[in-house]
């Protein structure tokens, strides 16, 4: 933490609630937690307040942000809604899942980076649901990470990275899926497209859809080529300072200035450089810790941090896309 934090954490007690709920009516930023990474939040219906989000994170204007909300009727508000989308939302909200559609005209530009689509989530955490209720108005929010930099699952991991830079940060614990949600271009109703692997699966969103979701591209990730498609797509992201190499099965730990990562813990007895995600390897376990052992990691000052990839699909696919753009250079 930096000695001149300005952030102060609060508790989700009912009267922290209705202040943080006033700030964010004011105007002001509030850091919050959500089931999947925490976020850094501002009242969506103010352009001025959105644009704090960018400088407070460093983030380029042309990365556009999710909102939050609270009911159905604010997505109507925000979005021009077809049946899969009603379908996606009837099935998986409140939770990880944030739909990208066209817009409607009382979307900022700040928030949209011009597009004319925006993205709409309806979390789950309890605490920033009634942080919604509230405020009364959707919350922009992307996570609350300096841009670039591993998304935070804790509210310390906030204070650590913006607690100069914000002033409010609600703690809700420790994130409990740990990677931010699963992002479906809905645009086209019949074209459904993955933009973001998630704890939501492709498969999960198939099968409510009936029809085939497209998978995320991998070749064209960068931001320059794929225009329509989803920034937050760029290679380059949620990485650790400490270099990070991936492999398909880790097995032997040669280097003691090293860190090696496995999803499970491997058999025998272990060096101390040796790290796992979940003891019985756990997929969703293991999702849930991996931002946070990234970030211990990289804090402890190894050479370089040697991490396996999962096997199989679904969570496997979230887990990999994550370690994909951690170890891009
Ligand atoms: O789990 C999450 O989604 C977390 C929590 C806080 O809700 N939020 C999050 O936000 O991960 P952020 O800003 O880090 O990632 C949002 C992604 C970005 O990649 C952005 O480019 C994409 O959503 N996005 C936002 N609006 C979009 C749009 N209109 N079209 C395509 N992609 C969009
Ligand atoms: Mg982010």
């Amino acid at each position: 933490m930096t000695k001149t934090s300005a952030a102060r954490v609060y508790r989700g007690t009912p009267r922290n609630l209705r202040f943080l709920a006033q700030q964010l009516r004011r105007g002001e930023l509030v850091a919050v937690p959500t089931e999947t990474v925490y976020g850094l939040a501002a009242n969506a219906f103010d352009a001025e307040a959105c644009a704090k989000i960018f400088r407070a994170k460093g983030r380029p204007a042309t990365d556009p942000l999710i909102v939050h909300i609270h009911d159905l009727a604010q997505l109507s508000e925000l979005g021009v809604v077809n049946d899969a989308a009603l379908k996606l939302a009837d099935t998986f909200w409140p939770g990880p899942l944030t739909m990208v559609l066209p817009k409607k005209p009382v979307v900022a530009d700040a928030i949209t980076a011009g597009r004319p689509s925006v993205a709409i989530r309806m979390p789950q955490h309890r605490l920033l649901r009634q942080l919604l209720r509230l405020s009364g108005v959707p919350l922009a929010a992307p996570s609350a990470n300096p841009f670039g930099y591993v998304s935070p699952t804790t509210a310390r991991h906030v204070r650590d990275n913006l607690g100069t830079k914000i002033a409010y940060i609600l703690d809700g614990g420790p994130a409990a899926i740990g990677l931010e949600s699963t992002i479906v271009d809905l645009r086209n109703p019949r074209a459904p497209q993955l933009l973001r692997p998630g704890a939501i699966t492709r498969d999960a969103l198939e099968q409510v859809l009936g029809i085939p979701v497209a998978a995320l591209k991998r070749s064209s990730d960068s931001h320059a080529k794929s225009g329509q498609l989803s920034p937050g797509r760029m290679k380059r992201h949620y990485s650790p300072k400490t270099s990070v190499v991936l492999h398909d099965s880790l097995a032997d730990f040669p280097r003691r200035d090293e860190a090696y990562v496995c999803i499970r813990r491997p058999a025998g007895r272990l060096p101390k450089n040796v790290f796992w995600l979940d003891s019985r390897g756990n997929l969703r376990a293991a999702a849930s810790r991996l931002f946070a052992m990234l970030r211990e990691l990289d804090a402890m000052g190894f050479r370089r941090i040697h991490v396996e990839r999962a096997r199989g699909e679904g969570m496997a696919e979230a887990i990999n896309d994550r370690l994909r753009r951690a170890s891009a250079y």
